[in-house]
């Protein structure tokens, strides 16, 4: 099947990063994934990806750290725009395009954020009409963070984090600094980092904090930042032990939580304002603790069309 396209036709799509507020790490399934119960938070640091009709397949990285991003097939971007050329039965090509603005391998869903973006860019470069819905199965097919990454917002994961429920009643605007590491950490090396660590352990279930809904109705940043847990932390630690003196650091200046964000290795700070997330970004450059930070608030919205941007 082939649409009639004009050849200038081009769609942008932003999506955000996230951080785990709560990342309950379960017993390993069958397939090898592990059971997870987390809380997942959209916020303001965004990739932005454009495709465009080509002959060939092919992504393109610019922005900070794009040297990190594979370019070659395993790409998740441009294997979300794939998967969407496949339901939809077509025998058409697209350039991806991702302008990175989210750490590379830091634990904020970067790679997941620009296959979302891939995934409504490319439904809307086809005037497939998919839907969220359908778009929702393609994601969880790419990678466990994907389908939160199109939705944004609050939301609970379960299953290996792909299946979501919005958490009711949340509310609140909260201000984050993220430490950014040096270094990236592999998901897969910390998931098992963590299996070695609770060898001979019997793991439970993992379920939702009761600490970490009553926080999140109340809107109270401070109930929050007591209320932020993370299993993979230990394990991210073992594997860059001076993540630990960051999570402190940031602590002793003044901020109401901190801890490894996703399976690391950004360190994420939760603060009152946006002047105490100023303040606290600036104590951890000057103090040397860290060597990149960022602010950004959430919860942002999931993936969306950059409006004008779709010519054709
Ligand atoms: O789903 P995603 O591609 O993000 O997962 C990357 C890796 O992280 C998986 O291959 C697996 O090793 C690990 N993982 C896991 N349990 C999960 C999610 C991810 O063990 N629930």
């Amino acid at each position: 099947m082939s649409l009639a396209l004009p050849p200038t036709s081009a769609v942008t799509v932003r999506a955000p990063a996230k951080v785990n507020l709560e990342l309950r790490v379960g017993p390993v399934r069958d397939d090898g994934f592990h059971a997870l119960s987390t809380v997942y938070m959209a916020v303001g640091l965004h990739d932005e990806v454009t495709v465009t009709p080509a002959d060939e397949w092919s992504v393109e990285v610019t922005g900070a750290q794009a040297d990190l991003v594979p370019t070659d097939a395993s790409n998740l971007a441009l294997r979300a725009a794939r998967s969407v050329a496949d339901e939809l039965g077509l025998d058409e090509a697209v350039q991806v395009r991702i302008r990175k603005d989210i750490p590379v391998a830091g634990g904020m869903a970067g790679g997941s954020a620009d296959a979302a973006a891939t995934l409504l860019a490319c439904d809307g470069l086809w005037s497939a009409g998919l839907g969220r819905d359908e778009l929702g199965e393609l994601a969880a097919r790419l990678g466990s963070d994907v389908p939160f990454c199109l939705a944004g917002g609050i939301a609970m994961g379960s299953g290996r984090g792909e299946q979501l429920a919005p958490v009711l009643a949340a509310s609140g605007r909260y201000h984050w600094v993220f430490a950014l590491a040096d270094a990236g950490l592999s998901t897969p090396a910390v998931y098992a980092e963590c299996d070695r660590l609770r060898e001979g352990q019997d793991v439970p279930d993992a379920v939702p904090s009761p600490a970490m809904m009553a926080a999140l109705r109340s809107g109270d940043a401070e109930a929050l930042g007591a209320a932020l847990n993370n299993d993979l932390q230990p394990a991210a630690f073992s594997l860059q032990p001076g993540l630990s003196d960051v999570v402190e650091a940031g602590l002793e200046f003044g901020a109401l939580g901190g801890l490894v964000s996703g399976s690391g290795p950004t360190v994420a700070f939760l603060t009152g304002s946006a002047e105490g997330a100023l303040d606290l970004a600036v104590s951890l450059t000057a103090s040397g603790v860290a060597g990149d930070v960022r602010r950004a608030t959430g919860p942002v919205a999931g993936a969306h069309v950059v409006p004008g941007e779709h010519v054709g």
